[in-house]
């Protein structure tokens, strides 16, 4: 049985995915109607629906440990960006954010002595490594590419192993 607190935090989580979400399916509809963007487009696309994955994860987890996950009401996201760095960026920004509320779920886990859902929590740190790593060697590339149009069009031609594998590395 979870506790009031933790209840209240994997709650406050399921917003952080939901928000996830959102932001990452406006960054896959700006990015489609800019030309040549079709992987990058397809990226953000599938980002945004694992998003809805980890939320739903968290809404099943709190149900079935006694609690009531609440679906919460979503703020709209930024809409438009100066660039696909300035996108990247906010992703990558947006993920280090993912990865604190992680881990204050994860000291909350401990202070309640919860280790159900302490274990649970597992997948998401490791789950948070990767996105964080995969969003740093995104940023890396996009500022080396600067504003080069073909480096642009070779960054969105690599990304497409990122689509296939489900992520992991864009060497
Ligand atoms: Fe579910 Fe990208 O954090």
């Amino acid at each position: 049985m979870l506790s009031k607190k933790m209840q209240d935090a994997l709650n406050q989580q399921v917003l952080v995915e939901a928000e996830s979400s959102q932001v990452y399916l406006a960054m896959a509809s700006w990015a489609e109607i800019q030309p040549g963007l079709d992987n990058i487009t397809a990226f953000f696309y599938r980002h945004s629906d694992e998003e809805r994955m980890h939320m739903l994860k968290l809404i099943h987890f709190i149900n079935e440990r006694g609690g009531f996950a609440m679906v919460p009401a979503l703020a709209q996201p930024n809409l438009t960006y100066p660039s696909v760095q300035h996108a990247f960026r906010e992703l990558l920004n947006h993920e280090i954010k993912v990865s604190e509320s992680i881990n204050t779920l994860v000291d909350i886990a401990l202070a309640e002595k919860d280790y159900a859902t302490h274990n649970f929590l597992q997948w998401y740190v490791s789950e948070q490594i990767e996105e964080e790593a995969l969003a740093r060697v995104m940023n890396d590339k996009l500022e080396l590419i600067g504003d080069d149009k073909s480096g642009l069009y070779l960054f969105d031609r690599d990304i497409l192993a990122v689509n296939v594998t489900g992520g992991g590395s864009v060497e």
